[in-house]
This record gives structure tokens, C-alpha cells and sequence, in this order.
């Protein structure tokens, strides 16, 4: 069963569900099935990195998703909630997942809050965002309350107007297909652009870096990912550093970067993340 299918959305998901697990879908291709969703969630899209609880040795056993305080500062005290089907989110039908998702709206209307990314999840197709709803529908149940988040800053009435459609983009080996990958999957854009008052500064400092991640490890900044920091490394040393976390030199890199999952993305989407890197425009590093 997935979910409440009373609404356009949801009722796409039934038929369609079944028929992509029959045909045994292959994990990148972009359709919308349960395998699509798993690969989103457990690869490139990573959404444990900030919703599943981490103990000195990694991810809890048995939390997969279950809630944790992702951010404590002045501003806000940022708790990811627990999304497995033993919290609220059983009781959403699916479209009121996608909204909250994409959105950044709950079903009460309340307003979700930083970090969690909505200015680019908004770009996710309808096809990835329902694949990702039918996959949060069938990881374990699991009974934990992470607490709520407190903001002392005001959220936005809403990150913009309500979507109606996203259509999926062309997959393949191509800049533009990196581009979404970078953006509204991966969110490499959010953690590697310069940070303003208003969050990042993607109109000046697209992909500049700058922005301090404090935590357990001690300090990592995110680099600059532009042409101008990446042109002296090899496609290859790229993919050590993105996929396994490790330095040209073998020195292991610092969180909060998603290594584990994002070491669970295809050849053929890392081509296409590395095609859009060498084709963003040089900035000066951001910070
Ligand atoms: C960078 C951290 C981060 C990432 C990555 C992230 N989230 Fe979140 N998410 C949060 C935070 C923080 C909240 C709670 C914000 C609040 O309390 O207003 C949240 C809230 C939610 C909620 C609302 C739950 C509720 O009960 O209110 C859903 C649903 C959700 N996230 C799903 C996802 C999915 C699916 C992904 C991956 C595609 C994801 N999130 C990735 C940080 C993140
Ligand atoms: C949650 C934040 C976060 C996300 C998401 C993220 N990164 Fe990073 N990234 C970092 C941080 C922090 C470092 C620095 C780590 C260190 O210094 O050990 C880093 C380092 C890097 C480096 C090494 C650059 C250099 O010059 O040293 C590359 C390349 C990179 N990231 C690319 C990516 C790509 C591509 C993605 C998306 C697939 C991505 N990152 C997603 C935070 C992030």
C-alpha cells in the first residue's frame, strides 16, 4: 500500500508503481518506481545525511530516517524530523508528502524551515519526488520523536508559488542533466555557494564556497567548485574526492559531505555532475 492515492497525484503512483517493479527498473533511469526512489534516497539525494541520527561510529543502527538535531546556532535550533512511516508523516497522503518536500509545506500549513533545502528541492520533477514519497512509505517504521525545531528568525510565508508540475529532465551524460543533479538532487550548490543573510547567494556566487560547517569533526569549509578551484584536478581525482571522500594526496576529507551515499552514484551521473562543474562560470572563492 502506498499511501492515500485521493488525490491526482497519489492515484498516479498505484499502477505505475507496480508495473516499474514487474519490469525491474534499473536504478538510475529516471522513472517513477520504488527503485528510483531508493536510488535517490540512499545515493546522491541523501536525505539520512541530516534525517537519520549519527553516532560516533556513523548512522545508528536501526534510526535509518528517524529524526536528528541537524543545527544549533542563534538563529535557529534546526531539528530534521523522523520520516519513516512511525511518525506523523504516515497520516499525509501522498501529495501532502510532495508538497512538504517540494514545498516546503506541511499539511497543517505550517512553513518547514533551514536547512532542509526547498529552494531546490522546488526543481524536482514530479517523477522524482513521488518516487522518493513511495520509497519514505517502506523503510521501517520507527517510533522515535526527535523533538521540534525552533526558529527564531521568521520563515518565509512559502518559498515561492505553489507547483503544479515539474516535468523530468533528459537523463544522460549531458551538462544540463549534471545541473539538476548538482541542484534540486544533490544539493551540491546549497552547501558549496557562498552564504548570505538570505541563505545562498546563487545569483553572485553560484558553486563559490565559503560556508563553515562546525560539528564533532572540528571545522570543514566547502570549497570552491567553480572552474577556479576545481581546473587543477583530474576527472579522476574528482571522483575520489566526491565519491569516496578521499584526497589526491589519500588524505580522508571532512563531513558534512555525503561520501557514503553519494559513493552509491552511477558512472554515468557522476559524468554528467563533473560536465556541468567545468562549465560553470569562474568566481573568485566566495566567503
Ligand atoms: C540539509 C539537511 C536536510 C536534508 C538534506 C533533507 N532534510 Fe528534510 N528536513 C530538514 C529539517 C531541518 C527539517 C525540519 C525543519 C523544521 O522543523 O521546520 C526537515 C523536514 C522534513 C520534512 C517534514 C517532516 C515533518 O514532520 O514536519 C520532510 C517530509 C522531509 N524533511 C523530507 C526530506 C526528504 C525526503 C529529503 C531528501 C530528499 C530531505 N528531507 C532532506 C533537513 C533536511
Ligand atoms: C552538506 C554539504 C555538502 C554537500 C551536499 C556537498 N558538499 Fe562537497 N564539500 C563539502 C565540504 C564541507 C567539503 C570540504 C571537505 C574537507 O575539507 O575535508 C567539500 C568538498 C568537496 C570537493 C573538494 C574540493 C576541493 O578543492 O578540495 C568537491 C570536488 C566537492 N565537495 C564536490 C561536491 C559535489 C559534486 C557535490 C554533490 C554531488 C557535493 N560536493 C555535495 C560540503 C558539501
Amino acid at each position: 500500500m502506498i499511501g492515500k492515492t485521493d488525490d491526482p497525484v497519489g492515484a498516479r503512483l498505484g499502477p505505475l508503481a507496480v508495473l516499474a517493479i514487474c519490469a525491474g527498473t534499473l536504478t538510475a533511469q529516471a522513472d517513477l518506481s520504488l527503485e528510483r526512489g531508493t536510488y535517490l534516497v540512499e545515493g546522491p539525494a541523501a536525505c539520512g545525511n541530516c534525517h537519520t541520527p549519527k553516532g560516533p561510529d556513523g548512522p545508528v543502527p536501526g534510526m535509518f530516517l528517524a529524526g536528528m538535531l541537524v543545527e544549533k546556532n542563534d538563529a535557529f535550533t534546526a531539528i530534521a524530523a523522523n520520516i519513516t512511516p512511525g511518525s506523523r508523516v504516515a497520516d499525509w497522503s501522498d501529495a501532502d508528502l510532495v508538497r512538504a518536500i517540494r514545498e516546503g509545506i506541511r499539511p497543517d500549513g505550517s512553513v518547514i524551515g533551514p536547512p532542509m533545502p526547498i529552494g531546490l528541492y522546488r526543481g524536482l520533477s514530479d517523477d522524482d519526488v513521488m518516487s522518493i514519497v513511495m520509497y519514505l512509505r517502506q523503510v521501517p517504521a520507527v517510533d522515535n520523536d526527535a523533538g521540534m525545531s525552533v526558529y527564531n528568525i521568521p520563515l518565509p510565508p512559502a518559498y515561492g508559488p505553489p507547483i503544479e508540475s515539474v516535468s523530468a529532465p533528459e537523463t544522460g551524460v549531458t551538462a544540463a542533466y549534471g545541473a539538476y543533479l548538482a541542484g534540486p538532487v544533490a544539493h551540491c550548490i546549497e552547501c558549496h555557494t557562498t552564504f548570505g543573510p538570505q541563505g545562498p547567494m546563487f545569483d553572485t556566487h553560484l558553486g563559490a564556497g565559503g560556508f563553515a560547517f562546525h560539528g564533532p569533526w572540528g571545522t570543514s569549509v566547502a570549497p570552491n567548485i567553480t572552474p577556479t578551484g576545481l581546473s587543477g584536478y583530474s576527472d579522476q581525482e574528482l571522483d575520489g574526492m566526491i565519491r569516496q571522500g578521499v584526497r589526491p594526496d589519500g588524505a580522508p576529507m571532512m563531513p558534512p559531505m555525503p561520501y557514503a551515499e553519494l559513493s552509491r552514484m552511477t558512472d554515468d551521473d557522476l559524468a554528467a555532475i563533473l560536465l556541468y562543474l567545468r562549465e560553470m562560470a569562474p568566481l573568485p572563492d566566495g566567503g
